[in-house]
């Protein structure tokens, strides 16, 4: 039998290690951009179903890492003006960019539902996992 795992099956087993370890990572998830469109298209997850499939570039915090190329750490979600809400157990969020050829790609998508949970270990941490899954997409 082929036990080779397709590109989806090795990055939800990615959102599950990620959220299976870290206690304050409860929602892990991928978005890519889709095609040729100025938008992004929810990939693997782990965590509760959300009706954000489709992404406009520039909405919410996952829409403006589009734009931006940069990580977005959000530490209190009611902050921000520029959010989806897509649960309201959500307190905090962390977004970071995929680059392949230096090109922004799609991103990991982390929510908390404690608030102020992110530090620079986790955005140092989960740019080395974003520059692995670079290499496997
Ligand atoms: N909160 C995100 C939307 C995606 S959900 O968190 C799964 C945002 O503002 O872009």
């Amino acid at each position: 039998a082929d036990t080779t795992k397709t590109v989806n099956q090795r990055l939800l087993l990615i959102c599950e290690l990620l959220e299976n370890h870290v206690d304050y990572y409860n929602w892990v998830g991928f978005y890519f951009k889709n095609g040729d469109k100025n938008e992004l298209k929810l990939g693997p997850y782990v965590g509760e179903p959300t009706d954000h499939i489709i992404i406009p570039f520039g909405k919410g915090i996952c829409g403006q890492v589009a734009l931006s190329n940069k990580n977005f750490v959000v530490p209190d979600v009611e902050e921000q003006d520029n959010y989806i809400a897509c649960s309201i157990t959500v307190k905090a969020e962390i977004v970071i960019p995929i680059f392949v050829n230096g090109e922004n790609v799609g991103q990991i998508d982390i929510d908390s539902s404690t608030l102020n949970p992110f530090s620079s270990e986790d955005e140092r941490f989960l740019e080395f996992v974003c520059e692995l899954v670079s290499t496997i997409i």
